[in-house]
């Protein structure tokens, strides 16, 4: 797909560029003059998916995340990933409540909530190689825009 604007960010796995990434995705989809429940959903999927690269994926040792967004019409492209330990089994991971480091009170909500605020979101893992997040989401589109 040719897409009308696209962006990369690769930062450090440290959970003070969580707000950084969140805001940076956020202030990317601006130009499809998204409501602001639509800039709150956007900015809580991508907080999800780098949380968990940075709290499952390289269980807090060092590591880089990576963020390309894509825009093209009304759509927001997304894809987050990390070259950490990978998930097991992805679609148990994605069950609601799942978790494994229940220990850290993690709820185990990250995927659902993605998938809840998101149009589209697929999780692609390998064992020991790392784990890439993919969303779409519609933007701006709605008549009650604000
Ligand atoms: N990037 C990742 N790398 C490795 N494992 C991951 C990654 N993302 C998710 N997982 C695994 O999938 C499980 C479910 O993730 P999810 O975000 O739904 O819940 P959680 O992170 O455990 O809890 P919460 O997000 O509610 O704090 C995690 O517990 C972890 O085992
Ligand atoms: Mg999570």
């Amino acid at each position: 797909m040719i897409y009308d604007n696209e962006m990369t960010l690769n930062f450090r796995a440290v959970s003070t560029n969580e707000a950084f990434a969140r805001v940076a995705v956020a202030a990317f989809a601006l130009v499809l003059d998204p409501a602001v429940s639509e800039i709150t959903e956007i900015k809580t999927a991508v907080s999800e998916a780098v949380t968990n690269s940075i709290i499952h994926a390289y269980d807090s040792s060092e590591g880089i995340v990576h963020i390309w967004c894509g825009l093209k019409d009304n759509r927001l492209y997304i894809e987050i990933s990390d070259s950490g330990k990978g998930i097991d089994d992805v679609q148990t991971a994605m069950e609601p409540l799942f978790t494994t480091k229940p220990e850290q009170e993690r709820s185990g909500l990250g995927f659902t909530i993605m998938q809840s605020f998101m149009d589209k979101m697929e999780v692609f893992s390998e064992k020991g190689k790392g784990t890439k997040v993919v969303m779409e989401k519609s933007v701006g589109v709605c008549e009650n825009n604000g």
